[in-house]
């Protein structure tokens, strides 16, 4: 089920470092013009897209369902729509998601300092990545 609050409890699993959406902020979103989530509960991608240019807004995979491919193949899900180009901003410390985007043919276009506040209190700056397809 892909209801606001089972992807609410999913991001916070998946989230440790960074403050958990809540189920009203993704009730919110998913009511947003061009908004859409793709896989489940268990992980899922969420989109806005506009004019055929997506961002992926957040992706999560719950622990328990990480390392199989879901993330992966959401994200195929995702570049086989016809899309002009599809733009995200990570962590430049997320190792795991800058694997799964730079193998899916994202390149990164610039970087936002200190974009993430951890609920550390440390800052990480952003790298933002685009995919366009193959000409
Ligand atoms: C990033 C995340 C969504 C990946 O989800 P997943 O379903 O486990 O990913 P997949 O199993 O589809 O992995 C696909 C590829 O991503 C990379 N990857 C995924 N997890 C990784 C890890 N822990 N370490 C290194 N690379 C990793 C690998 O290249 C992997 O391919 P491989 O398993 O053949 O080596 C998941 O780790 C997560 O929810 N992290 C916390 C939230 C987050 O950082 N979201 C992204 C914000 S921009």
């Amino acid at each position: 089920m892909t209801t606001p609050a089972a992807l609410a409890a999913t991001h916070a699993l998946a989230f440790t470092d960074q403050r958990p959406w809540s189920a009203d902020e993704f009730a919110d979103l998913m009511d947003q013009f061009g908004v859409a989530v793709i896989g489940d509960a268990h992980s899922f991608i969420l989109t806005r897209t506009i004019a055929g240019e997506a961002e992926i807004l957040t992706l999560a995979t719950a622990p328990a369902h990480q390392r199989k491919g879901l993330a992966r193949n959401h994200l195929k899900t995702l570049l086989e729509q016809r899309l002009d180009r599809v733009f995200l901003e990570v962590a430049v410390n997320n190792v795991p998601a800058i694997a799964l985007y730079t193998a899916a043919g994202f390149q990164i276009i610039g970087r936002r300092r200190h974009y993430y506040h951890l609920t550390s209190g440390e800052m990480v700056d952003a790298q933002v990545m685009a995919w366009a397809p193959k000409p």
